[in-house]
């Protein structure tokens, strides 16, 4: 019989105590993590087990509005850019793939990530962890977007990878809210930074690949204000 919501919630609960009570907590600059590493080596299936549990406590759970996907669609459009392929990470129930596709003009491929099996139900979404890339991403992704990247075990590798996708003078939206500061980390969204800090961090451990050009009054989270940080990959000319 299919598991009631509170008793995943239990489930989730019951293993973070008896796995992941723990971890500890490292800081570098302005960005504080639950380091998902024994003995200097990470230990990826608590980390994926984690978000998996996460994940099926809270599926039917909503974090972006489609006001705030409105607007980020109109800003890409106002960048010049004309999105043909673009990946959103860590998506749940796959709405923000679903909204940009709607909202871009010419129906472009618009595909999102999830670790967890619970990928299978929703459209347009792929079980994937978003540490990874696949080669044919590589170079020609017109833009990514994400609210999940504070779910990472590694934000510089995460972000590395994402931006090895973007297509020269693609974008990258990251959105910030009070729920990524530092003081908001827990086993299920282990990295927490400051706006300024996330800013810096970009534009200094990843400045070689392109700049963040802004960073956008959004819509709300709840009562929450929604910014977000746009990094756009480099044009190399010819
Ligand atoms: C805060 S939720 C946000 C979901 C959705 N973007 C929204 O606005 O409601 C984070 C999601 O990212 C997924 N996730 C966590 N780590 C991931 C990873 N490494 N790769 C892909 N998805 C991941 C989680 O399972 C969860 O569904």
């Amino acid at each position: 019989m299919e598991q009631t919501r509170r008793e995943k919630r239990r489930a989730f609960k019951q293993f973070v105590q008896q796995n992941a009570a723990d971890l500890p907590v490292k800081e570098r600059g302005d960005l504080r993590m639950i380091s998902f590493e024994l003995d200097g080596k990470l230990d990826y299936e608590l980390y994926r087990e984690i978000q998996t549990l996460g994940n099926k406590y809270k599926l039917d759970w909503q974090w972006v509005p489609e006001d705030h996907i409105r607007l980020l669609s109109g800003h890409l459009l106002a960048l010049g850019l004309n999105p043909k392929f673009g990946l959103c990470h860590g998506t749940r129930q796959g709405f923000e793939q679903s909204w940009f596709r709607d909202l871009l003009p010419g129906q472009p491929e618009v595909i999102g990530t999830e670790i967890s099996d619970t990928a299978k139900f929703f459209p347009h979404t792929i079980q994937w962890d978003f540490h990874e890339v696949k080669p044919e991403w590589v170079g020609v992704t017109d833009f990514i977007y994400s609210n999940s990247w504070d779910h990472s075990y590694d934000p510089v590798k995460a972000l590395t990878a994402w931006i090895s996708c973007l297509a020269p003078g693609g974008a990258m939206l990251l959105d910030h809210a009070r729920d990524f500061m530092p003081d908001q980390i827990c086993t299920l969204d282990p990295c927490g930074i400051s706006e300024e800090g996330l800013v810096n961090l970009l534009n200094t451990e990843l400045g070689d690949e392109g700049r963040v050009t802004e960073v956008l009054d959004g819509g709300k989270r709840k009562l929450d204000p929604i910014r977000t940080i746009v990094f756009q990959k480099k044009i190399i000319p010819n």
